[in-house]
């Protein structure tokens, strides 16, 4: 039984000082999607003494879990270097309390353009990633490239075409979402990447093992004081400036939508929401990728 109290004490200690957190909405949603999280863990194929890549490692939460959960050597990879400063902050508070001999390093690196030694990693782990990449195919050609023949891929991503809510979003909380899901397509995202995975890591060269919808469904009373409320509002205030650049709404109008939504009613919801995991590996014969 893994013990994962040292990692939610060490989150929750970072996301007290929040507000000298960069990425502080990053790290609420890291903290908030815990359990979710940990539901994947069985399901990625893990030994001891492998090396495993994190890519768009983020403040490195997989990373973590996986070296709590046997002992490898994990490097976790992302673009935001402010970012993996607090991670290797929390690396260093995590030390000794991950599985023994487990190993957990931080370095800027884009994933659409990696830079780590060909066939130098067992595992490669990407969370959340593919849906924020303009070159995808990229991202997967560097996996394949990463990994020795045999080495296995695991690669989870959201697709909100798999989802459903009742009573449906309308008002100002649709129209929030949706300048949200426009301004990811308009830097290259992709918030229908899910689907896409496994022939992306086929094309790529990958022998694809396993695709397997993970869903998450949940009643919440939304209104004043719900967390996931407050979540909703942060992210679309994160990516205030981003909407407004890209023309899809202005600042001033996405400041009022939020507080319309703010001032709505309580409402009773389901949300019902599906993301997809694939598993793949490089075949044994070692093709050229
Ligand atoms: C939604 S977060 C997911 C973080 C983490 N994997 C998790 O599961 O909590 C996406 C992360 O990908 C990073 N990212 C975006 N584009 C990237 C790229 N081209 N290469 C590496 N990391 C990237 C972002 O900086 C961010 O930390």
């Amino acid at each position: 039984m893994v013990d994962y109290q040292p990692l939610d004490a060490a989150f929750a200690g970072l996301l007290a000082e929040q507000a000298a957190v960069p990425g502080g909405m990053l790290l609420a949603q890291t903290v908030a999607t815990t359990a979710v999280r940990r539901r994947l863990l069985p399901i990625i194929p893990l030994r001891a003494g492998w090396r495993v890549l994190d890519l768009g490692t983020g403040f490195g939460p997989l990373a973590f879990e996986l070296a709590a959960t046997a002992t490898v050597e994990v490097v976790g990879i992302d673009t935001d270097e402010d970012v993996l400063v607090a991670a290797s902050a929390l690396g260093v508070k995590l030390q000794g309390r991950l599985a023994p001999g487990s190993t957990v390093r931080f370095e800027p690196g884009d994933a659409e353009a990696l830079e780590v030694a060909p066939a130098s990693f067992d595992l490669a782990v990407a969370r959340l990633l593919f849906q924020h990449l303009a070159n995808p195919a990229g991202a997967a050609r560097g996996i394949a490239r990463a990994l020795r023949p045999g080495g296995y891929a695991f690669v989870f991503d959201v697709d909100d075409g798999l989802g459903a809510t009742y009573p449906r979003l309308g008002g100002p909380l649709e129209i929030l979402e949706d300048a949200f899901d426009a301004w990811q397509s308009s830097y290259g995202g992709d918030r229908q990447i899910g689907r896409k995975l496994s022939s992306l890591l086929a094309s790529a060269g990958l022998s694809v093992e396993a695709v397997a919808v993970v869903p998450e469904a949940e009643h919440r009373r939304e209104g004043p004081g719900d967390p996931s409320r407050a979540l909703a509002v942060a992210r679309l205030r994160a990516a205030r400036d981003g909407i407004a650049a890209a023309g899809i709404l202005t600042a001033d109008e996405l400041d009022r939508l939020v507080e319309a939504y703010l001032a709505s009613p309580p409402l009773e919801r389901c949300r019902i929401e599906s993301q997809v995991a694939v598993i793949a590996r490089r075949p044994l014969a070692a093709t050229e990728v």
